[in-house]
């Protein structure tokens, strides 16, 4: 044989080979089994029937074609799991296959290239993250040793809301505030966002960063669907990913610099009081399995900083809205903190598991008002079989707890807001009960679910303790609008404006 031929030999036996594994895999996908669900259009799949609120369109869908569905994204397939079943299968019994995330536009620009936890694809880097939430950041011990922050901010909300009394407050904004000083003293060591501290980023500018951060974390955008659009930005998402990006790397830069220069002085004696300087820590350490970089810090902050700060005043926000429709609810709960608490202390951590009703609010409000509707995306790692269908590689899926929250098989009159429906019984929200799931469950599971929850409880319980409250002027419960915005968290469209006034002796304001 001529050896110029060889070339030719080997490009014609490539091709071959390479023909037949795609013949292969195209009768595979010809024979294969996808879960019901609606017919495709080219392009946009079945982008046509996601409204402005997705998780309600998924929630109509899923009553149609069933506990687990198959839709199209533009190119991509998503399956939506909506019910207890399901959900045991996606997050418990096949979780080590769905434990990824799928590569989004917001996880590339907002996260520095999927560098934080909550994007970082399934992997080293990943489980290495997961240990260090677990050895070190959000340990029993540390977050014990953070409970004095949470205290002094109860306080000072309480302050705020007793100077404020019979006027109208935004109480979402007071709430936001508790939460952020929480985590900020907790994660970077002081509350960086006081005025006075010379700071790089004004409080309301930072909360801005983080509204912003959070939304587009959560928003569809279309280019994730349709790749080959997705340089022309239609909804000019992306733009704004970059922007808040860049000013959320300048105040990271600045917090670093700081911490590293307090360790450089310190010498010998530094001993780690923040999240921020534990990190800087690990980031130096040359055990670690993956090099933790210096943008790798920077980003596992930005995310401790947003995955605290959001979500617990988004819930309690719900919860007040809801008590406010029925004001039987509030009496009830006044009536057990009065009993257990007394007029002359407000309620400690420690003191939960004494108020079951409170506890059974908190539940409700999560049952009702998850603030992840449908978790965050998950990604199929491997093709795979549940419920005898067939989910292929790549596949993005999402479980719809907003629909297991409302399923009529598990609640009785599931749209009604009914705290009594949790009194007496064993369901928590630690990942086991699958039929309250706002923190998710399994591998993915949020790491800071007990910090979260119980901001959420001790802040509750201290608002129903210390205020009657009410709402301003003329209007009455029924004005009272409970439309939500879909973002990564999913707020009240309009917030909550009331009126508060002590219930408690005065000199008890006196914190
Ligand atoms: C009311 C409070 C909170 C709620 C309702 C909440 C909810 C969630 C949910 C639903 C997930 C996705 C779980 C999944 O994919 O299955 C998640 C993930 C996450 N949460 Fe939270 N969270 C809260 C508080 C916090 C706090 C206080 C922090 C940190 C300070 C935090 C940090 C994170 C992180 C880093 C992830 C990503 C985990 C991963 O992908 O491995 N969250 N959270």
């Amino acid at each position: 044989m001529d050896s110029l031929s060889y070339p030719y030999y080997a490009v014609a036996w490539l091709a071959t080979v390479v023909l037949l594994l795609l013949s292969r895999r195209l009768r595979r996908r010809r024979n294969l089994n996808p879960p019901p669900g609606p017919k495709p259009w080219p392009i946009i799949g079945n982008l046509n029937l996601i409204g402005t609120l997705p998780h309600r369109s998924i929630h109509d869908l899923s009553q149609k074609y069933g506990e687990i569905m198959q839709l199209k994204f533009g190119s991509f397939n998503v399956v939506v799991g909506s019910s207890v079943e399901m959900a045991k299968v996606f997050l418990k019994t096949q979780d080590l296959n769905f434990a990824c995330r799928p590569k989004t536009a917001a996880g590339k620009y907002t996260t520095y290239n999927y560098s934080d936890i909550t994007w970082s694809p399934y992997g080293a880097y990943w489980r290495q993250a997961r240990k260090m939430c677990v050895m070190e950041l959000f340990s029993a011990k540390r977050l014990e040793s953070y409970e004095y922050i949470r205290v002094e901010e109860t306080y000072s909300l309480i302050k705020t809301i007793f100077k404020s009394s019979r006027q109208e407050i935004l109480l979402k904004d007071l709430l936001s505030t508790v939460s952020l000083n929480v985590i900020s003293r907790m994660v970077l060591g002081k509350r960086y966002l006081d005025e006075s501290e010379n700071s790089v980023v004004s409080p309301d500018e930072f909360k801005k960063m983080l509204d912003e951060l959070f939304l587009l974390n959560g928003v569809f955008n279309i280019g994730d669907s349709i790749p080959w659009i997705d340089f022309m930005d239609l909804q000019g998402y992306v733009k704004r990913m970059k922007a808040v990006s860049k000013k959320f790397d300048r105040f990271l830069e600045h917090v670093l610099d700081e911490h590293n220069s307090r360790r450089k002085a310190e010498g010998e004696k530094f001993v780690a009081t923040d999240m921020v300087d534990l990190l800087l820590q690990l980031a130096d350490d040359p055990n670690l399995d993956v090099k933790l970089e210096r943008h790798g810090v920077k980003a596992f902050t930005q995310d401790l900083l947003a995955g605290g700060t959001e979500s617990s005043a988004v819930t309690v926000e719900w919860a007040i809205s809801e008590i406010f429709k029925k004001p039987e609810i509030f009496k009830k709960a006044t009536e057990e903190l009065d009993r257990v608490i007394g007029k002359n202390r407000w309620v400690q951590e420690k003191d939960m598991p004494n108020l079951p009703y409170i506890e059974a609010i908190a539940k409700e409000t999560m049952r009702l008002h998850p603030v992840a509707p449908m978790l965050v995306p998950r990604r199929a790692r491997e093709d795979c079989k549940v419920a005898g269908y067939d989910i292929t590689e790549g596949t993005r899926v999402l479980v719809s707890v907003w629909t297991i929250g409302r399923d009529p098989k598990l609640w009785d009159n599931p749209e009604e807001f009914c705290p009594e429906r949790f009194t007496g019984k064993e369901i928590d929200v630690k990942g086991h009960d699958f039929e309250l799931l706002p923190f998710g469950a399994g591998r993915r599971m949020c790491p800071g679910y007990s910090l979260g929850y119980k901001v959420i409880e001790a802040t509750l319980a201290n608002l129903l303790h210390g205020f009657n409250w009410k709402l301003p002027g003329t209007m009455t419960n029924d004005d009272l609008n409970m439309e939500e915005i879909f973002g990564l968290s999913t707020p009240k469209k309009f917030p909550l404006v009331t009126v508060a006034e002590p219930r408690l002796p005065l000199e008890m304001y006196h914190l």
